[in-house]
């Protein structure tokens, strides 16, 4: 549901419009359904009965709205100032249509069909308003100067949304320092992704490096790489994280100098978040770097480890203790290869985009229950939104100086309760839904936030099959945090101020902590 708010001549109907009809969703007029349920127009309203009459019919209308199904609504210019239809809007996608004073007043001249505009004092009315457009959105898009193509672009932009194209793949954009790369969101992507991706001119070999239980995928990407005229050769590792280590690394630098890889070659991966960062460790690092593209297999490598340039192996002291940043040439997230993950990594996948939905997109929320077996387009809308996000965010601080620390909403508390209770004991999906949902308690605590986004938290998390009651010890915890590379006098937190608005840097004090992990055991 995208609801456009904005002052009377922002351009509401229009943009609306044309937005529903991007995104193949409903437009639906509030002022129009008025006027329909009550056979006259707006102005003949306010002639005949009482603004507030008026205002009863419009919040009994806009509850009706948001209750069906997706659409794209328009909502009328004064609806805000009914305190109902203000809190219906919290968990909705607002966008305000920010005209200045001076474009609404040259477009609506002396508009005797808008009767507040007609009579009174519009400029007043217009401050006054603002007040309420600016706080309700979740995303602010200025009129001034642009089509209503080009707002609706900035729309699309700004909510994560895209429009997909005709075969339904979706396409992202990643920016980073060294330039952009797409990834791309569908299904059917194995065979034909080499033409959507602009490979090394000179490359003549691709070392693939995958699983042996993914071989019906890597054996797709095998035969695209070859009909492209690239001689392919296929290095499979073991399953599992321990493969994320120096050893298997140097195995695979001693299989490239066999084969005398070069700069100009290509290291492809196929697999989850264990090869796509090791594969891009080793491509990063073997003579100082060859070009790299992610095929992921997993919800986590899709929505997550795959995007934004991240690699690493593990040391025995610790996980991701060596990696560096190597952004990819693309990314493949053919959304059809999670119909064979194993349901528990479903699920543990699922924990990452509910992240997302809680520090950035409280609309991927709603997807807390999915089924990657029924819900295929579902599944790459979802993930898709869940790439805008990190795209977004990496865009703008590529090396984790700061914003990109959002990223780790709920894994302070997550890899510390992975450390304590044993790594392979409890999923790391599972640890980080549990690390969001002491973060909430400690963000209510903090009076960040009340206790209905405490319970939106544990109801998405449990929708989704996540754990979100533990018993857990501080003084453990703490000890873990020590050891920890994110260490910083202290333990650092990333906290919600509301629903899609985080905070990182955060501290707490001992009190605060206990009190959030007393009210942890449930
Ligand atoms: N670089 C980053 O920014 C980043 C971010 C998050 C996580 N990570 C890393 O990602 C790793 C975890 O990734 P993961 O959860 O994808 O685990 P994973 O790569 O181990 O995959 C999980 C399991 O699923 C199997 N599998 C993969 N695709 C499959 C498919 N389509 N069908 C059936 N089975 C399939 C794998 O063989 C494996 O057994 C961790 O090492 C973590 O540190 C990295």
């Amino acid at each position: 549901m995208i609801v456009l708010v904005g002052f009377m001549g922002s351009g509401k109907s229009t943009v609306g419009r044309l937005l529903a009809d991007r995104l193949g969703l409903r437009f639906v007029d509030t002022d129009e359904t008025i006027e329909e349920r009550v056979g006259k127009t707006v102005a003949e309203v306010f002639a005949t009965e009482t603004e507030q009459w008026f205002r009863q019919l419009e919040r009994d209308v806009v509850a009706e709205v948001l209750n069906e199904p997706d659409a794209v609504v328009a909502l009328g210019g004064g609806a805000l100032g009914d305190p109902a239809t203000y809190a219906a809007l919290e968990w909705v996608d607002v966008v305000h249509l920010d005209t200045s004073f001076a474009t609404v007043h040259a477009r609506l001249g002396n508009d005797a069909a808008r009767p507040l505009w007609a009579k009174g004092d519009p400029r007043s009315l217009y401050e006054e308003r603002l007040h309420a457009y600016r706080e309700v959105s979740r995303l602010s898009v200025t009129t001034d100067n642009r089509t209503p193509e080009e707002v609706v672009d900035a729309i699309l932009d700004g909510l994560h949304l895209d429009v997909p194209g005709a075969d339904g793949t979706r396409e992202v954009t990643v920016r980073h320092s060294g330039g952009a790369y797409p990834v791309l969101v569908g299904t059917d992507l194995l065979s034909s992704w080499p033409a959507a991706i602009a490979l090394p001119a000179s490359a003549e070999r691709a070392f693939l490096i995958s699983h042996r239980n993914l071989r019906a995928y890597s054996g797709a990407v095998r035969s695209a790489l070859s009909a492209i005229g690239l001689t392919v050769r296929v290095l499979e590792i073991p399953e599992g994280e321990r493969s994320k280590s120096l050893a298997v690394a140097s195995e695979l630098y001693g299989a490239l100098a066999a084969d005398a890889a070069s700069r100009h070659d290509l290291i492809v991966s196929v697999g989850g978040g264990v090869i796509s960062d090791l594969a891009g460790y080793v491509a990063s690092t073997y003579v100082r770097g060859l070009s790299l593209v992610h095929v992921s297999t997993t919800l986590l490598g899709q929505v997550d480890a795959a995007v934004g340039g991240k690699t690493g192996v593990n040391l025995e002291a610790g996980k991701n203790l060596v990696g560096t940043f190597h952004q990819p040439r693309g990314v493949i997230c053919d959304v059809s290869t999670l119909e064979t993950l194993p349901r528990e990594e479903f699920v543990s996948g699922m924990a990452e985009v509910l992240k997302y939905g809680f520090i950035s997109d409280p609309s991927l929320l709603a997807s807390a229950g999915i089924d990657p077996l029924k819900d295929g387009r579902s599944v790459s809308e979802m993930v898709s939104r869940c790439v805008r996000v990190k795209a977004q965010i990496v865009g703008r601080d590529e090396r984790e100086s700061g914003e990109r620390a959002v990223l780790n909403y709920g894994h302070t508390f997550g890899h510390a309760i992975e450390v304590t209770s044993g790594y392979g004991s409890i999923r790391h999906g599972e640890a980080v839904a549990l690390g969001m949902m002491a973060a909430a308690h400690l963000a209510h605590v903090q009076g960040r936030i009340g206790q209905d986004l405490v319970t939106v938290h544990r109801g998405s998390l449990e929708a989704a099959g996540l754990p979100t009651a533990a018993r857990l010890d501080l003084d453990a915890l703490s000890d873990a945090w020590r050891r920890d590379k994110k260490y910083e006098h202290g333990p650092r937190f990333v906290l919600l101020d509301g629903p899609g608005k985080a905070v990182y840097g955060v501290e707490a004090s001992e009190e605060e902590l206990r009190e959030a992990l007393r009210r942890m055991e449930r």
